[in-house]
């Protein structure tokens, strides 16, 4: 009956490989993380956001001269069309953060002067233009919902403390800049996570950057995915809120058979490499801000977990107490994971369009046996 010769893959494309790639290395088993080659510790402890859009987009680290370049071509391109900021002005108080930025970024390509170019060259431009104005979008619409104004951003900081100064209004401390800049190490690039595989795939129709970031962003919105760090952070209020113990608000989550969020990964089977530093940054901020209780509760939950389902923790456990401690509202968590994932998803897009192929997959039929046949409506 199948007209399929291969054997099927397993459901959700389990332990499928399906595309060569040159930009992340993830070993599952032993838990390492490498973009380019370098380890994602090396990198978090060393490097900063700028430096990894560079090896992501360019396939090697920037020497002095080339970071400066970068830097000044991401701060030049932090401005947004006056048409992009009526959209923030006139979307719904109501409307999610995420569901704002998915529009606002696929309205961006009307005004990008490289819209109708799919060529290398074209797309390393509308990358660095995209993750600036990605950010500029997430923070403006922050603002404008709150009734505050938009703060003009400064082109003399870094790309995180830029972020944090055009949502909250200040320069950040070094502290909390540091704090972000490695955040947005950790999250720069996953290999074929859900929506890198959804931008690539967009990517391979021949279509165009902002509709792959376009599908990406659908994508990342999910709780089984970027969706998560929110979820997490929920459970943590309502835990707090309630005065419950952690323990026993998780142990009743397992019981209604419901799954933790921040727990348990499709590639690794040991610790999240993003989790060790989240997981650090999570409980030193929330000593130094006064509000160690975050970084308390998810120990406890955290432990318990490990011990019941033999589950880690990933990377969305430990940056949802994280982010909360750095003054970011929850609803924005899954928006600041695309404010870095935008550099994996066109490092991959341009990867991908560098050597096409249309990503066409097939279906085992499994419905009623062909021929089936057209029953007219009046003998039905
Ligand atoms: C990440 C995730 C989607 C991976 O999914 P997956 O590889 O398809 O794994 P499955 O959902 O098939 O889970 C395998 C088993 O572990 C259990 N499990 C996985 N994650 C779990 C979690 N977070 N809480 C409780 N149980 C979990 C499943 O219930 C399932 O158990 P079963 O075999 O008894 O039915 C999944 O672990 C999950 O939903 N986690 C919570 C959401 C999350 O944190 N997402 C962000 C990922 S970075």
């Amino acid at each position: 009956m199948s007209t399929v010769t291969t054997t099927p893959a397993g459901k959700g494309l389990e332990g499928i490989v399906a595309t060569t790639s040159s930009i992340c290395y993830i070993d599952g088993e032993r838990g390492v993380l490498a973009y380019r080659g370098i380890d994602i510790h090396e990198l978090a402890e060393q490097s900063t956001f700028e430096e990894v859009c560079y090896l992501l987009w360019f396939g090697h680290l920037p020497n002095r001269q080339e970071l400066k370049d970068l830097q000044s071509r991401l701060a030049e391109e932090r401005h947004l069309d006056p048409a992009i900021l009526d959209f923030l002005r006139t979307a719904p108080r109501s409307a999610l953060p995420m569901d704002v930025l998915r529009t606002a970024v696929s309205a961006l390509s009307f005004y990008d002067a490289d819209a109708r170019k799919n060529d290398h060259d074209a797309n390393i431009r509308k990358s660095i233009r995209v993750t600036s104005q990605i950010a500029m979008i997430v923070a403006g619409y922050d603002r404008i919902r709150k009734g505050k104004p938009v703060v003009n951003p400064d082109r003399s900081l870094s790309h995180a403390a830029n972020f944090l100064l055009l949502l909250n209004g200040e320069k950040p401390s070094q502290t909390a800049e540091r704090a972000l800049d490695i955040a947005l190490i950790l999250h720069a690039d996953h290999e074929l996570n859900a929506s890198t595989f959804a931008a690539r795939v967009t990517a391979a129709t021949l279509s165009d950057m902002h509709s792959a970031i376009t599908s990406a962003i659908g994508a990342l919105k999910g709780p089984l995915h970027g969706g998560a760090n929110e979820a997490v952070f929920r459970i943590l209020q309502t835990i707090d809120s309630k005065k419950a113990d952690p323990v026993d608000y998780v142990r009743g989550m397992l019981s209604e058979k419901k799954k933790v969020p921040g727990f348990g990964h499709r590639v690794y089977h040991t610790e999240d490499p993003r989790a060790t530093h989240l997981r650090v940054m999570s409980r030193d901020l929330g000593k130094t801000s006064g509000q160690p209780q975050w970084y308390e509760m998810s120990e406890k939950i955290e432990k318990f977990v490990k011990a019941e389902k033999k589950l880690n923790a990933n990377v969305d456990f430990y940056s949802a107490s994280t982010y909360h401690v750095l003054g970011i509202d929850e609803d924005l968590f899954t928006p600041v994971f695309a404010v870095s994932r935008i550099s994996g998803w066109t490092a991959h897009v341009i990867e991908q369009l560098d050597d096409n192929r249309l990503i066409r997959p097939r279906a085992e039929y499994m419905g009623p046996e062909y021929p089936n046949r057209y029953v007219p409506i009046d003998r039905r």
